[in-house]
């Protein structure tokens, strides 16, 4: 397993839903949650180690939590913090996003779970739940932000194409 970086195509990939639970799940868990530790990352999306799946790990300060087919059921107020993605070493980006969420998914034993969280895991929650759809957190800077900084990324990146 290995990080993937932009713009590889993967990642503007929508990634599918997990139905088998089986032991291969708990190994790839285990497999991200170690990238993700040893980058020191927030969190990782499947897509990011180049599986097409519905998974995701977060961070969350004394241990690190994996849910998979996560989805957003609520989001209230907003915030704006800075924020990396490990498929962009060094960028950093001011992003918007809700203050707190609430999230269900399920664990890799298929069994329900539902979370409410703020602060930095809820900003790693909704920026790896975009990365399962395909979105990435330079398309939540705006329009004309996003122009001038893809013509940076150009530079840093000759004769790499993205849409
Ligand atoms: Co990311």
């Amino acid at each position: 397993m290995e990080l993937v970086f932009y713009p590889n195509k993967i990642l503007r990939e929508k990634c599918e839903e997990v139905t088998d639970f089986d032991e291969s799940l708990d190994k790839t868990v285990l497999d991200m949650f170690s990238i993700m530790y040893k980058k020191n990352g927030a969190g990782l999306a499947a897509s990011q180690v180049g599986i097409k799946k519905r998974i995701i790990a977060v961070y969350a300060g004394e241990g690190s939590v994996a849910i998979i087919n996560p989805k957003i059921i609520k989001k209230e107020g907003s915030e704006t913090e800075e924020e990396g993605c490990l498929s962009f070493p060094s960028l950093f980006l001011k992003i918007k996003r809700a203050k707190k969420i609430k999230a269900e998914g399920q664990n890799t034993k298929g069994k329900r779970i539902e979370i409410d969280v703020e602060g930095l895991i809820s900003r790693a929650l909704q920026h790896e739940i975009d990365h399962l759809d395909g979105i990435l957190f330079i398309d939540r800077i705006g329009f004309w932000k996003k122009w001038r900084l893809k013509r940076r990324l150009k530079k840093l990146l000759p004769g790499q194409k993205e849409r």
